[in-house]
């Protein structure tokens, strides 16, 4: 089978697709043929050695993907050879075919395609519990939410409309104002692009504040950071909660006495590390994502695909800032 492998830290230029032995599952664990799997932000920074884990190489990026069963380990009892699932991999699902345990497998839902089955867990389950576990987000909410019309950000867009909220779309670009708008948000702020001097912050600020209305905003969604998120932090309202979720922008450094003159929280959304805690409630969340999904609450957005042989320019898609909604990577 083939595998799109990194074998030396570097950008996506690094990757190469090696023809290697098929896996074999061990006790607990299932082989999953893949068809799609989808790109995130960590697959940017798995290869360049910047993330949170550092799987020994060589070793495929791609956190998770959906397929079909086509093996059993000893003693998987809940999975047969050919259901269709959704796996949570971390990394290995640019690849063919990928061995998980069992545990890490959803049914992909009738009637939902591969593609879209590979772009729900990773940025909706974030954002289930990073708007609602963390950000205690309510009806009625004004939600912001920077960089808005990325993989995560559109989800977080969907989700907020789902659950009654005023959302206003930070984005960078007009067009991708447009997505979000499509998506749901109810108003969109373009900010030009950083580093940012005092007055153009001040500005965004400014920006920000008009958009979310008098109160500010009850739950900032920041998976931008850098010089984005101080601005942002400026229009939050009385008790809001500004939840921090990523930085592709950079990790930004807030003055707290923000947080003082708005009686506010900052809350830090690790969703992986929430998974390994709270199994059960993250199951909760991933069933009622999947009744979002048959009803028409939320409607992903896959706007391009990549086939694996050049899954490395799927991957500098969001290296450049230039995904909207998610890239996919298709095995056929
Ligand atoms: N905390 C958690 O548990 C968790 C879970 C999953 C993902 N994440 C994080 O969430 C973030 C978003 O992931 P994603 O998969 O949605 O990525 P994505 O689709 O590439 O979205 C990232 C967005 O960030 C904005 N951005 C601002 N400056 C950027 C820069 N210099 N380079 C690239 N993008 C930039 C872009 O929006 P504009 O152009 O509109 O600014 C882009 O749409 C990442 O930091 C990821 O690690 C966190």
């Amino acid at each position: 089978m083939k595998a799109l492998r990194s074998h030396a830290v570097g950008g996506p230029e690094t990757l190469t697709l090696d023809e290697v032995e098929s896996p074999v599952p061990g006790p607990g664990q299932v082989r999953v043929a893949v068809k799609a799997c989808s790109i995130n932000y960590p697959d940017v920074l798995i290869i360049r050695d910047m993330y949170q884990f550092k799987p020994p190489r060589p070793f495929s990026p791609g956190g998770e993907a959906s397929g079909v069963v086509d093996a059993l380990g000893e003693g998987v009892t809940q999975w047969k050879v050919g259901d269709r699932v959704i796996a949570s991999t971390g990394n290995g699902a640019m690849a063919e075919e990928i061995v998980v345990d069992a545990g890490r497998l959803w049914p992909l839902p009738d009637g939902v395609s591969f593609e879209t089955g590979a772009s729900l867990i990773m940025t909706y389950g974030t954002n289930m519990h990073g708007l609602l576990d963390r950000g205690k987000l309510k009806a009625g909410d004004v939600l912001l939410v920077l960089g808005a019309a990325g993989g995560v950000g559109l989800s977080a867009v969907e989700l907020g409309k789902a659950y009654g909220a005023r959302v206003i779309a930070a984005v960078s670009s007009e067009e991708k104002g447009k997505v979000a708008r499509e998506h749901g948000a109810d108003d969109v702020v373009v900010y030009p692009t950083a580093p940012f001097d005092k007055d153009q912050s001040k500005a965004l600020a400014e920006a920000f504040k008009a958009a979310c209305g008098p109160n500010g905003a009850d739950v900032i969604y920041d998976i931008v950071g850098g010089d984005y998120s101080e601005p942002a932090l400026r229009s939050i309202a009385w008790e809001g909660r500004f939840c921090v979720v990523g930085f592709p922008a950079g990790i930004a450094k807030l003055p707290l006495n923000l947080t003082l003159l708005k009686s506010c929280d900052v809350c830090g959304v690790f969703w992986g590390a929430w998974v390994a805690r709270e199994p059960a409630a993250n199951a909760k969340h991933i069933a009622t994502l999947f009744d979002l999904l048959k009803t028409g609450k939320i409607n992903p957005r896959v706007s391009a695909t990549f086939p694996l042989a050049r899954g490395g320019e799927a991957i500098q898609m969001l290296a450049d800032r230039k995904a909207i909604g998610k890239v996919v990577v298709t095995m056929d």
